[in-house]
């Protein structure tokens, strides 16, 4: 591409900025999105993995693998419905600071972006017809029913997470959108095609679950070997499964984080070879020596630390992704998200954060405690006086936020 070719996609995006500016500063916002996404893919991995190992142990024969199989669905279908709210996080935040690029990108493969509910829908029955199919049965190890439906759920949640891979990888050409738009000159208004992706980029994205679904095996076996009831070998056989499935599945992430690195468009200069280029990879081989040093024998505090540790390496992985997207928008094209106008609204702001800590912190708090509690009983769990109390308070702060809302809803309404 020329120079005036250049400027002229810079124009073309400026002209399809919103013009009403931004609550508070982008960097806010932008912080906001690498977090949320970062979380997001989290969970994604971590549905991914344990439906893997699901799926695994529903063609196996072998109890153990019946028994884990049994037990990460648990994880699944929780880590399902966590990866979608998770999901909406991010979606808010890159339309805010990359509005141009986000909905044209949308627009262009609106079937696709319309079809991806649907699809997402089913894959989320399915999910939990295998599981109604399966969970009365006392005996974890017979082999379960309705295994097609967890081989449709995995293959469709897939489908759905190319879906997003290529509406973010549309996102970084905008020098093709009219291309894309008027394919040998002809209009195309169908959005019925996915137009840009990087296999290797998606590929290494979803091989994260491997290490992902390990480290949440090693965790598993700290949690449940506290039980007076434990299988402790059936535990160690898992421990030791998990340990595998981080220290391999990290190195083959590895490998596809490099050839995502030398697939990347000519756009990105030399990002590859960078701090943000190289740091990325580095931290998911790091996760392989870090199983192998720090998850010996007992492993008591390091074993739940797995999971931390995935979180921070997939934070760092998204900060790297988002420099690349920054690389490409603002060094190749001049776009620079920092530049948004800015129109403070400071109630929105405070709001917002309120909200975070003080709903999402008081319920989570109460679901983790009960969550953790029950899962380390023995027979039938009940809550202390203290968490009992601890989810009367979660109902009130809902319940007044919830008619704060609406009050506030009301009065702008009726007298702005
Ligand atoms: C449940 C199945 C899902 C899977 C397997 C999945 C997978 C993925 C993957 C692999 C990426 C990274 C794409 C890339 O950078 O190349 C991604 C990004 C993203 N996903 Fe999901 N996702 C799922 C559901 C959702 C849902 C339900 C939403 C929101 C409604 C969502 C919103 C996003 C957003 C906003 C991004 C980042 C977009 C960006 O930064 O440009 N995802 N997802």
């Amino acid at each position: 591409m020329d120079a005036s070719q250049v400027l002229q996609v810079t124009e073309m995006v400026q002209a399809l900025q919103s013009p009403g500016g931004i609550p508070n500063h982008p960097i806010i916002f932008m912080g906001l999105a690498v977090l949320t996404f970062a979380l997001h893919i989290l969970f994604v991995q971590l549905m991914l993995g344990t439906s893997l190992i699901t799926l695994w142990g529903a063609f196996s024969k072998a109890h153990y693998w019946r028994r884990l199989a049994s037990a990460m669905l648990e994880v699944a279908k929780v880590s399902t419905s966590v990866a979608i709210v998770l999901g909406v996080a991010p979606l808010l935040f890159v339309q805010v600071v990359y509005d141009p690029h986000w909905y044209t990108s949308n627009v262009l493969s609106a079937m696709w972006v319309i079809a991806f509910i649907f699809i997402l829908i089913v894959a989320y029955w399915a999910i939990y017809y295998y599981y109604f199919q399966n969970n009365k049965h006392k005996d974890k190890t017979v082999q379960p029913k309705a295994r097609w439906s967890m081989v449709l759920s995995l293959v469709l949640m897939l489908v759905v997470g190319f879906i997003m891979h290529s509406l973010t990888s549309q996102m970084l050409h905008p020098e093709l959108w009219k291309t894309w738009y008027t394919p040998n000159g002809v209009l195309d208004y169908s959005g019925s095609k996915l137009h840009a992706y990087n296999l290797w980029r998606f590929a290494f994205f979803i091989s994260m679950a491997i290490p992902v679904a390990g480290a949440m095996l090693v965790s598993y076996r700290r949690f449940k070997s506290v039980r007076s009831d434990a299988d402790q070998d059936y535990l160690n056989w898992a421990g030791a499964l998990g340990k595998k499935w981080i220290k391999v599945g990290s190195i083959v992430a590895t490998g596809l984080y490099i050839a995502w690195m030398m697939t990347l468009p000519e756009t990105a200069g030399d990002f590859a070879t960078s701090f943000w280029g190289i740091i990325g990879g580095v931290l998911v081989l790091s996760f392989a020596l870090w199983a192998q040093f720090r998850l010996k024998g007992e492993a008591k505090f390091c074993s739940y630390m797995a999971l931390p540790v995935a979180l921070v390496i997939g934070l760092m992985v998204a900060i790297s992704r988002e420099m690349l997207r920054y690389t490409i928008l603002d060094g190749f094209f001049g776009y620079n998200f920092l530049d948004y106008k800015i129109v403070f609204d400071w109630f929105s702001t405070i709001h917002f954060f309120a909200t975070f800590l003080i709903v999402g912190g008081s319920v989570l708090t109460y679901f983790l405690t009960v969550a953790w509690q029950a899962g380390q009983t023995v027979g039938v769990y009940t809550p202390s006086p203290f968490v009992d109390r601890l989810g009367t308070i979660a109902i009130w702060i809902i319940s007044i936020w919830t008619f704060l809302f609406l009050a506030v809803g009301f009065y702008v309404w009726a007298f702005r």
